[in-house]
């Protein structure tokens, strides 16, 4: 193996522009980038070694930027390095030799850093980047005894009531009041907002983004997620899940609400028009970029799930880590049997969405629509539903609507609401349960089910079936027996 003199010395030549970078350090890769486009013409040798220097950031933000730490190599990286340090006087890297003259380390990069072209070079290495100005941020996040749970099989903790903006924020809601109830959640231990490109044609996510800004929270305390498949205008590219629409998505998602990145992004409903493949792959190639974390779906059928994992498994890519589904009292089959299987086999998580029916389950339609309730605003919208509500089987669920506000009040002292949100909050495949709000107010009455959870016995849910009478069937067993407590279920 050749020593690092030779390494060092057989690499600076005349007429070549050598560079001594980490493999890892995004001040090196950003240094490298801007050699490239400074000198277009110049034969460029890099030389990338494994070892630490001073300057470089630490391991952990180096991993949060979405670089390896190569622990390989590190002792002749190591040898490297100190040959460089003898011969430059400097410690630190990247070391760029031009015609043999060393004209740079990491003073040069830092230079670049002050005039705020760092993030830009960064960000065109494929890396995603969390520089964030301090004085940007105006608010820490405090969890104030929110719970949090993982987010499926993913490491991503998620508040069990997270909040979103469908048919609310940019659209019901605008400007300072959108501000105050987004104020509210954070201050209540909400860290992780939920949108869609297609919420009121983007208007949420920029809604979202704006308040994001001007409240000064920390990107990295917040949980963004994002959808697609809705688009915001017509065209035949501009919705579903190509990988066209996916991609281009994304970055118009990202724009709306001025992050480089989503913690999540979901596909709103499965595109059976696309090759499950392309889908997969697409995702993959939005995670690999770093404009996301994770990728979901929402409304999916059991089967759709099974075939984005057999295929995410078949080519070694990441699978989907939730489902964005709907779940309430009146809306069991799906969440609760049909996922039955994709919750065991891949441990998908669930981020549950209209746990309130959109309010029915508050008791506010007991008796009509009230004026400025959302079936009210929304009277098109709904139309279907709001006529379903005046035939019979629309009348029995106002008829146990009464049956639980009743029982709500005198099992737990609580109101229907509080008990509807934390009914599905209890369920073992919940992991967040998504409010929808139009006023702080109802934000800060629905967080009170948080104390309702631990009171949700099995002797409490047991009667809270029986009022209820829907409990979707299991799949049948033709009379075998149970295996015993202790074996595989
Ligand atoms: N992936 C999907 O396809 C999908 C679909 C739907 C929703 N989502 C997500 O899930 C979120 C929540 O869904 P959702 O809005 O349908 O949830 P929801 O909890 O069923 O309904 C929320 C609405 O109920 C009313 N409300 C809430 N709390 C109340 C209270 N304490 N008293 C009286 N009224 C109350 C408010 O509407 P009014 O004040 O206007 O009556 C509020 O906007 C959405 O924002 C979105 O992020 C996703």
């Amino acid at each position: 193996m050749s020593s690092a003199k030779e390494i060092v010395e057989n690499t600076i030549k005349e007429n070549t522009i050598a560079v001594f970078s980490k493999s890892w350090c995004p001040y090196c890769k950003s240094a490298k980038t801007m050699l490239t486009k400074d000198y277009p013409d110049a034969e460029i040798k890099i030389y990338e070694y494994a070892s630490s220097c001073g300057k470089c950031p630490t391991r952990s933000d180096a991993s949060l930027l979405g670089a390896t730490y190569r622990l390989d190599e590190m002792e002749e990286g190591d040898q490297i390095q100190a040959y460089l340090a003898e011969k430059t006087g400097q410690r630190t890297v990247p070391n760029i030799f031009v015609n043999k003259q060393h004209v740079g380390g990491n003073d040069a990069i830092q230079a670049l850093n002050k005039k705020g072209e760092l993030s830009q070079l960064i960000k065109s290495n494929h890396l995603t980047t969390m520089v964030q100005a301090e004085s940007d941020i105006k608010v820490e996040f405090d969890a104030k005894g929110m719970p949090f749970r993982r987010l499926g099989p993913s490491g991503l903790r998620v508040p069990v009531f997270s909040f979103g903006g469908w048919l609310t924020l940019g659209q019901s809601v605008k400007g300072d009041p959108c501000k105050e109830i987004i104020k509210t959640a954070f201050e209540n231990g909400i860290n992780m907002f939920d949108t869609a490109e297609a919420y009121n044609k983007g208007e949420c996510e920029k809604e979202l983004g704006r308040v994001f800004k001007e409240l000064g929270f920390r990107r990295t305390d917040l949980v963004i997620t994002t959808k697609l498949f809705w688009g915001t205008r017509p065209g035949p590219n501009a919705s579903g899940l190509s990988r066209k629409h996916i991609i281009e998505g994304t970055q118009e998602s990202l724009a709306r609400l001025q992050v480089d990145y989503v913690d999540v992004m979901f596909a709103h409903r499965c595109d059976v028009n696309v090759p499950m493949e392309e889908i997969v792959r697409a995702f993959n190639y939005v995670i690999d970029k770093g404009w996301a974390f994770y990728w979901g779906t929402s409304e999916w059928t059991a089967q759709q799930i099974e075939e984005a994992f057999h295929i995410a498994n078949k080519l070694g890519l990441q699978g989907p880590i939730a489902e964005q589904c709907q779940h309430h009292m009146f809306h069991r089959e799906r969440p609760e049997a049909e996922y039955a299987p994709i919750y065991k086999k891949y441990h998908v998580g669930t981020t549950v969405f209209s746990a309130l029916a959109g309010g029915l389950l508050t008791g506010k339609y007991n008796d009509g629509i009230p004026e400025g309730s959302r079936y009210d605003i929304e009277k098109d919208f709904f139309a279907n539903t709001i006529k379903a509500l005046k035939e019979p089987a629309g009348q029995e669920k106002i008829r146990k609507v009464r049956e639980l506000t009743k029982f709500a009040k005198e099992e737990l002292d609580t109101t229907p609401a509080t008990l509807a949100l934390a009914w599905i909050a209890r369920n073992p495949n919940t992991s967040t349960v998504i409010l929808g709000a139009t006023k702080p107010e109802q934000l800060l009455e629905n967080l009170k089910a948080l104390q309702v959870i631990p009171k949700l016995t099995p002797e409490i849910l047991k009667k809270i079936e029986k009022i209820l009478d829907n409990k979707p069937e299991p799949a049948p067993t033709y009379g075998r027996p149970p295996l015993d407590l202790f074996g595989r279920l």
